[in-house]
């Protein structure tokens, strides 16, 4: 279960820098006409949870491999890496690759790559035992370089052991270079869903297939990702999504754009990373969908807590009131760990003794809460029972309905990335990819620019 906490979004506790108590009736109709645009439009993120005729076939594949390698490494940027790398960091022990054979449970050790510095693709082929390592390649376009260059140098290293077998690619089902690999090459494969976007596809094999040789339920993830969403159609107006999503859009309205997302459980520090991409990816947009300049944008922080109260909390507590901080908060944590009570006579170590450190972590939670309060900052919580495959499903859902909300309500669309194209075209231009002139003129001008360093 989740519960959204808003209370200090409101005037009543924030004074003039929150909203009036009723701000989700004056909005109502305003919200209404966000969910008929998004009804018009279709949520492929919703339907893939009804329409999973995949999910027999990735359960097959991992219960007969996820006992069988030592290693498991997992290929894929952005949308096709952060939402399983969210869920292994939420559900797993949290020294995974520390543990024993015996300690994972026969489940193989993880690495994700996404990102091509040569040291660290060499680091860790030079630290796995490439025998006993099952790679996933994971890219809906198929035609990511980044993931490409991993698959290729992957493909060399396995060439005389038995790459069929050690790879599996998940992709767009009938397009993309990858797609025409498997084809040409028997490679084993799960598709993508055609109409999902990658930022939305934690619940289709792209997060689905490395979770279960990860040994997380995926059932559960689906069956709480239903549960939000049922949630959510009862009442329109009034759930977590909705008015996370207006809320958030009225301050950053009035210049409140800078939206940090604070876990209070180090295990969700992969869903703060997942719902920056969400956030900026969706809502980071130049033009609106009638093609007028609005240069929308909230900006998402991730802060961890309590480590970023050592760090950014100053900048929230006095800089410029343009932010907007949630918390997510956890009722209960899977360990308990009891604070050894020394040193009787200094006081200011006693206190701290006969408690725990899950008392502690609840204590800075709240302490952090009410010194934000006390500044007149705006702060919200979200509160998880438990860190647990079902919740973890909704609060997907649930932030991934907040972002297309957001992005109705400000009639764009947060399903598109156009802006990260040109960086992608020079790339191409740069590494000689036939059809670029007009970037390799462009590119080459710009290296010619005046440089001044010092
Ligand atoms: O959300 C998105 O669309 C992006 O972050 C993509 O997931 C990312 O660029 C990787 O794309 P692909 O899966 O096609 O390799």
């Amino acid at each position: 279960m989740i519960i959204f906490d808003y209370s200090n979004f409101l005037e009543e506790n924030v004074k003039e820098q929150g909203l009036p108590e009723n701000f989700i009736d004056e909005y109502k109709d305003l919200i209404k006409e966000a969910h008929k645009t998004l009804k018009e439009k279709g949520l492929p993120f919703i339907d893939i949870l009804y329409k999973n005729n995949y999910l027999a076939s990735i359960k097959k594949f991992s219960n007969e491999n996820k006992n069988r390698w030592e290693n498991l490494v997992i290929f894929g940027i952005g949308g096709s890496c952060l939402g399983a790398l969210a869920l292994h960091l939420a559900l797993n022990h949290p020294f995974h690759n520390l543990l024993d054979r015996e300690g994972r449970k026969g489940l193989p050790k993880a690495f994700f790559l996404d990102n091509i510095d040569p040291e660290l693709v060499f680091g860790l082929l030079e630290a796995i035992d490439i025998k006993n390592t099952l790679f996933l390649v994971i890219s809906k376009s198929g035609k990511t370089s980044e993931t490409l260059v991993q698959f290729l140098i992957s493909l060399e290293r396995l060439k005389s052991l038995a790459p069929k077998r050690q790879i599996v690619i998940i992709t767009d089902p009938e397009k993309g270079p990858l797609r025409e690999i498997c084809k040409n090459e028997g490679y084993l494969s799960f598709p993508v869903p055609p109409a999902l976007g990658g930022r939305y596809s934690v619940l289709s094999p792209v997060g689905l297939l490395p979770s279960a040789l990860l040994g997380i339920d995926i059932d559960a993830l689906i069956s709480g990702a239903k549960d939000m969403v049922k949630r959510c159609n009862n009442n329109l107006e009034r759930n977590p999504a909705s008015i996370f999503a207006l809320s958030h859009y009225l301050f950053n309205k009035s210049g409140k754009n800078i939206h940090i997302l604070m876990p209070y459980a180090h295990a969700l520090s992969g869903i703060a990373e997942w719902f920056c991409q969400l956030w900026a990816e969706s809502l980071g947009k130049r033009y609106d969908i009638k093609g007028g300049e609005v240069f929308c944008g909230p900006t998402p922080i991730k802060a961890i807590g309590v480590r970023d109260q050592h760090s950014q909390l100053q900048l929230y507590m006095e800089g410029p009131y343009d932010k907007v901080i949630t918390f997510l908060t956890v009722k209960d944590y899977r360990s308990k760990v009891s604070i050894p009570s020394f040193y009787p006579d200094i006081v200011d170590i006693s206190y701290l003794g006969n408690h725990s450190l899950n008392e502690l972590i609840k204590a800075e939670q709240i302490a952090t809460e009410a010194a934000l309060t006390k500044q007149r900052r705006l702060n919200a919580k979200f509160i998880l029972d438990k860190v647990d495959s079902f919740n973890l499903g909704s609060l997907f859902v649930l932030f991934e309905l907040a972002t297309v909300t957001f992005g109705a309500l400000y009639q764009i669309d947060p399903f598109d990335q156009p802006g990260v194209e040109l960086g992608k075209l020079y790339t191409h231009a740069l590494m000689g990819k036939p059809g670029f002139d007009k970037e390799k003129e462009e590119i080459e001008e710009f290296l010619k620019r005046p440089i001044y360093q010092v």
